[in-house]
């Protein structure tokens, strides 16, 4: 049957259909294998590395209306083997150019009755990790059908330590890491799930390309055991489909060093290929925004004296954005329906509805004389059917002015989300449920439609989808800057060296970085923005997000111009990522390399401790001195007490360097670096930081 018994793949089987022998598959450096067994009529997979248990005998399968089981007493009636290795190019991303390369094992199985039905499961492995799914294929006996239960495990040799958010099941995913024995975490978990075992390898559970099925949580079992929960209908049905089926990739990615997560792509490359014909109205960029005041209190969404959103501020808002090269500007509270307690009537919102003081047509053009464009806001509070039914208009509506991105907003703190069955009755859907996974890219295929590129807040989790739909941008998905915010209650210091080995490994993130403001001020009186200015700064290179925005009130740029120019040149669409230093939690920092230029940023940031970190310049061209640009901590400078205390200074550095970067607590550095100019190379008042020329965190001179 097989001509390819490489040896990657180690198939022991030796005779059809009894299935008595385990069948292999190893990853492409030959280090992890994945073993398939039939135990007693259940199918299991187990994993090692180096040998070693990675994971124990974990159970597959699925469980169907009807008694149907595509779990138990399965015969295999075939397989198959091949490897990939091939590289393709992002429309956008943290890295040009991803290298695809696995091994794959698809194994077809059947039932034992006189109605066959067929399951296909498929693993591929990788360096990095491996990922599995289910494929119900088109057959006679299964047509339409419920999973009522998937029975994917993760069984964990022994009790890892878990970075964790806990699953409850209707809400979002705005909680603050807790990190704990896995033993100790919340019943249900959300993924990705990321854990480092007692040996010190790090490993990550999650799912790729999540389409038309439920997303998947994460229950705890006795003894380490993850068994898929996949987040059910509200009759208590998991998934509603038909045949033929693929489920969701399983993902779990495997790294000897924390930073190695970060640079993994696994779940791109578990997701299909780009499926828009036309990219060119996709761009990254950056925007400010008519937002923070309302979440400080300053401005309302609403209709009122300190409305936000009037047509004479956008103005100065798009003044702003034309004078400092902003891509766009986005306005929230614009269009009809934010009075009165908005969360509670999203039936109210009129996404083509300006409120009279606001002249939509003319900042439309006006942004666009000007260089810049409007953002669109579609905040929804969770109304999907009042949403669904303006939807087309509601793109097509910005796409006539000239809009390129929308931003989209589910808040419902709990609440349900409501859908009309089959005979018009109301049901309540969770938020992450097949519902509303199929709502959200209904709103991707509709934006794209209009050529829109969204931002959505409150959403589901990213999967990799942005590589088959690439307008599909950005997200929230986690806890953001807003938590900063006087009503937010704060994030504290580590959260933001947590989120890029959590929430961050399944895709970018709308944070909104850049408050400037960090002191307590007479109409802020209550700051809790828990990092330094060059911590502000960091977080533009070390959360990774093709949308950034810079969040804060213009005049407190204008106060920073210093800092305000890393915002500006720091770009958001990347030809590579390293990741320098690593430790979740704790600090970390990645350097960029920009998409359009030799340009490389780095971005360092720390929770609440100062740390003294030295970062080798070997990623820069060999032989070319660069001018570095090193947005700092000052020596006495501390998120609580002394903020602002901030500086820039310019040095001359190569890849024999090695910075000693001073992050204060709850601090970070922020440094661009751009090839020396002929001028530059030969300035001897710019001072040398290279290998014989060695400097100390402020970048002086050490004499020895
Ligand atoms: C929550 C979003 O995360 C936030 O950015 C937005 O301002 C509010 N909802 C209102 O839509």
């Amino acid at each position: 049957m097989h001509k390819l018994l490489a040896s990657f793949f180690v198939l022991f089987l030796t005779s059809l259909p009894a299935w008595s022998q385990p069948l292999q598959v190893r990853s492409p450096n030959g280090l992890l294998t994945v073993t398939l067994t039939n135990d007693g009529g259940e199918l299991l997979y187990n994993v090692t590395r180096f040998g070693q248990p990675l994971l124990n005998a974990s159970r597959l399968g699925l469980r169907l209306n009807d008694g149907i089981s595509l779990a138990d007493e399965l015969t295999i009636s075939g397989f198959d083997t091949r490897s990939v290795d091939e590289t393709w190019e992002q429309v956008w991303g943290e890295k040009r150019f991803v290298r695809n390369h696995f091994n794959e094992l698809r194994v077809t199985l059947d039932t034992q009755d006189e109605t066959p039905r067929r399951l296909t499961v498929v693993f591929r492995v990788f360096d990095d990790g491996f990922g599995f799914r289910y494929e119900v294929p088109a057959q006679a006996h299964l047509g339409a059908f419920h999973i009522l239960d998937e029975l994917s495990e993760f069984a964990l040799p022994e009790d890892p330590t878990a970075w964790w958010i806990g699953a409850y099941q209707w809400n979002r995913y705005e909680y603050l890491y807790e990190e704990s024995a896995l033993s100790a975490a919340a019943d249900t978990l959300h993924t990705p799930l990321t854990m480092e075992t007692k040996n010190g390898l790090f490993l990550s559970i999650h799912e790729a390309a999540l389409n038309d099925y439920a997303s998947m949580t994460l229950a705890r079992q006795d003894d380490n055991v993850l068994k898929a929960d996949l987040v059910p209908w509200s009759d208590g049905v998991k998934v509603r489909t038909a045949s033929p089926m693929v489920s969701p990739w399983r993902t779990v990615q495997i790294a000897d060093n924390a930073g190695d997560l970060i640079t993994s792509y696994l779940i791109l490359n578990l997701n299909e290929p780009n499926r828009l014909a036309d990219t060119s109205w996709i761009e990254p960029g950056k925007y400010i925004g008519i937002w923070w005041e309302m979440h400080l209190g300053l401005a309302t969404w609403g209709s009122g004296p300190t409305h936000g959103a009037t047509t004479e501020k956008t103005r100065r808002y798009i003044d702003f954005a034309a004078a400092h090269g902003f891509d766009g500007v986005l306005v929230e509270g614009w269009n009809v329906g934010w009075d009165g307690d908005w969360i509670k009537n999203g039936g109210k919102f009129q996404f083509t509805t300006p409120y009279p003081g606001f002249d939509i047509d003319a900042l439309s053009q006006y942004a666009l004389d000007k260089g810049t464009r409007l953002i669109g806001h579609h905040e929804t509070a969770g109304n999907v059917m009042n949403y669904e039914a303006q939807m087309e208009d509601a793109f097509a509506y910005y796409q006539a002015r000239g809009v390129r991105a929308v931003k989209t907003g589910y808040v419902a703190f709990g609440r349900q989300i409501e859908r009309l069955d089959e005979q018009g009755a109301i049901q309540r859907e969770t938020h992450h449920g097949q519902f509303m996974v199929e709502h959200f890219q209904r709103v991707v295929d509709a934006a794209a439609r209009h050529q829109i590129m969204i931002n959505a807040h409150e959403p589901i989790k990213p999967t990799g989808l942005r590589r088959t739909y690439p307008n599909m941008m950005t997200r929230e998905a986690a806890r953001g800057q807003e938590y900063n915010s006087p009503q937010g209650g704060g994030n504290g210091p580590a959260h933001t060296v947590v989120l890029p080995f959590t929430r961050l490994l399944a895709g970018p993130m709308d944070f909104t970085p850049g408050i400037f403001q960090l002191e307590a001020a007479d109409d802020e009186p209550e700051n809790h923005v828990p990092t330094t200015l060059a911590g502000q700064l960091a977080l533009y290179v070390t959360l990774y997000s093709p949308l950034h925005m810079a969040a804060d009130l213009p005049r407190n740029y204008d106060e920073q111009p210093d800092a305000f120019q890393f915002i500006l040149d720091v770009p958001t669409n990347w030809q590579d990522t390293e990741v320098l230093h690593a430790e979740i939690g704790d600090y970390l920092t990645v350097v960029r390399k920009d998409w359009d230029s030799d340009d490389w940023y780095l971005g360092s940031a720390t929770d609440e401790e100062g740390r003294l970190l030295r970062a080798p310049l070997h990623f820069l061209d060999p032989g070319l001195p660069y001018v570095a640009d090193v947005y700092h901590d000052t020596a006495i400078a501390n998120w609580e007490t002394n903020p602002l205390g901030f500086a820039r200074t310019r040095v001359l550095v190569d890849q024999t360097t090695t910075l000693t970067l001073r992050l204060a607590p709850g601090g970070g550095a922020a440094i661009r670096f751009r090839p020396a100019s002929a001028e530059e190379r030969s300035d001897a008042a710019l001072p040398r930081c290279n290998e014989r020329q060695r400097c100390d965190a402020d970048f002086r001179p050490v004499t020895q």
